[in-house]
């Protein structure tokens, strides 16, 4: 049995697979967190109906097949060449490096989630170090109900995380921002209004809207990086995890997991099933609902989805449901084989296709393979072991997420791979 998240007790809690299925899809069901509305402004999870669609349509620009595709050939593989030749230089006389997995991982997508919402340079170590600090304070004031403290305490939290967002408004935002305004002038002026960068920051700026001012970029730039960095760091760590496990007794699919792509979005897939990157969604309803199962909710409720439980459920994954198979997926009857990882509904994670691909094939054109399974590949490649001399990978019990906070891994094929 999973924990239940703490600051869901007392919430009506939905754990069936059908129920998740049947809620998180109704039109009378809201998202939005009220106790965080005023510090994180108008940014997607707190929007709901016709604002919500609007703005997911300016923001998806960057998610459409083309982009991923594109992004994949150059910003993506950019940051692996940059991954791997660290890593070169960092091994030792054998080959060998050793590292922490979720840090090491944190770092590549600071750097690549910088240039998918439109800020520039956060190509160093410190680059990226600086800016993690902002997203961590934010997510601090962003969350700060979940605090288990005073009222006054949580005014200092949210205090200081408004004195950071206006520092990371003077560092980052405001160049970010004069440049792209400027690009976009540039290219409106030669005619050729695509011919823009294609992040979010951009993706705003051509709608012109006054009320787009630098708080709101701000806030919106904010909520990007903390959506996409930890939860992608978390889906990758999990997945390397689980699959040396795997191979423990399965020695042959290590290959096949690099050579077989769709074997390893399965276990991707399967991670991701096992290990939800939060630890549950929250919602209210405007209308009475009875659900499946027969829980009811009444107009107006505040209940949670604990997709955890849910994406357990032995009726659709089977009885094994807890265990993790890399090949479930190929069993009748799973047609959701994440289970509820990024969410259903009108809410469901925007960058789901970014950071693990899929899709139809277009015209001939094969989806993109996604962020987070194109780095486990890499770092299966490079032959990752958890490092038998390091202490055992630690998980933190003072938090409700599922995530490794120390993963010591060993790579010894770096010359392979760089080659
Ligand atoms: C493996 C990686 C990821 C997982 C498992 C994941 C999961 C989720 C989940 C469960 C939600 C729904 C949250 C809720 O309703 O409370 C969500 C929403 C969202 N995610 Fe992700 N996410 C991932 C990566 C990303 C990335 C890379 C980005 C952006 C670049 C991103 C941006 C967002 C945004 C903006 C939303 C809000 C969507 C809306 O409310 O319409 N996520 N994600």
């Amino acid at each position: 049995v999973l924990p239940v998240p703490s600051f869901v007790e007392g919430m009506t809690q939905i754990t069936g697979y059908s129920d998740a299925d049947v809620v998180l899809k109704l039109p009378t069901t809201l998202s939005g967190r009220l106790e965080s509305s005023q510090f994180m402004g108008s940014v997607i999870p707190q929007l709901n109906g016709p604002e919500h669609i609007k703005r997911r349509q300016v923001e998806s620009r960057i998610f459409a097949t083309a982009s991923l595709t594109e992004w994949e050939r150059s910003g993506l593989r950019e940051a692996i060449d940059a991954l791997l030749i660290r890593l070169a230089t960092a091994a030792d006389e054998h080959g060998v490096v050793r590292l922490d997995l979720p840090s090491t991982i944190l770092r590549v997508l600071t750097n690549l989630a910088a240039a998918i919402v439109g800020l520039d340079g956060v190509d160093t170590a410190d680059a990226c170090e600086d800016l993690l600090g902002f997203v961590n304070e934010y997510v601090v004031g962003s969350s700060v109900e979940w605090l288990k403290t005073s009222d006054d305490e949580r005014d200092r939290v949210r205090q200081h995380a408004l004195n950071t967002r206006a520092e990371f408004r003077t560092r980052y935002l405001d160049a970010a921002l004069s440049r792209r305004t400027a690009l976009i002038a540039g290219a409106r002026a030669a005619g050729r209004d695509d011919d823009v960068p294609r992040d979010i920051i951009t993706s705003l700026l051509v709608h012109d809207r006054p009320d787009w001012d630098a708080d709101f970029m701000t806030q919106q730039v904010l909520m990007y990086l903390s959506a996409s960095i930890g939860t992608s760091t978390r889906a990758i760590t999990n997945a390397v995890h689980e699959l040396l496990n795997w191979f423990v007794d399965h020695p042959a699919d290590r290959q096949r997991a690099i050579d077989d792509a769709d074997f390893l979005h399965r276990a991707v897939d399967e991670s991701l099933r096992l290990h939800v990157v939060v630890p549950a969604l929250l919602r209210r309803t405007t209308a009475p609902v009875t659900l499946p199962s027969g829980i009811h909710l009444e107009a107006g409720e505040r209940f949670t989805v604990l997709i955890g439980q849910a994406n357990r459920d032995p009726e659709v994954f089977g009885a094994d449901a807890d265990a993790f198979d890399p090949d479930r997926a190929l069993r009748p009857g799973i047609n959701r084989p994440a289970g509820f990882a990024f969410a259903a509904g009108p809410h469901t994670c925007i960058g789901k296709r970014l950071a693990v691909g899929g899709g139809a094939v277009i015209k001939g054109v094969t989806p993109n393979e996604g962020t987070v399974v194109t780095l486990v590949r890499t770092l299966l490649r490079v032959n990752i072991m958890v490092d038998p001399d390091a202490l055992p990978p630690r998980q933190d019990p003072g938090t409700d997420y599922d995530e490794f906070v120390e993963y010591a891994v060993r790579i010894d094929g770096l010359p392979v791979a760089v080659g």
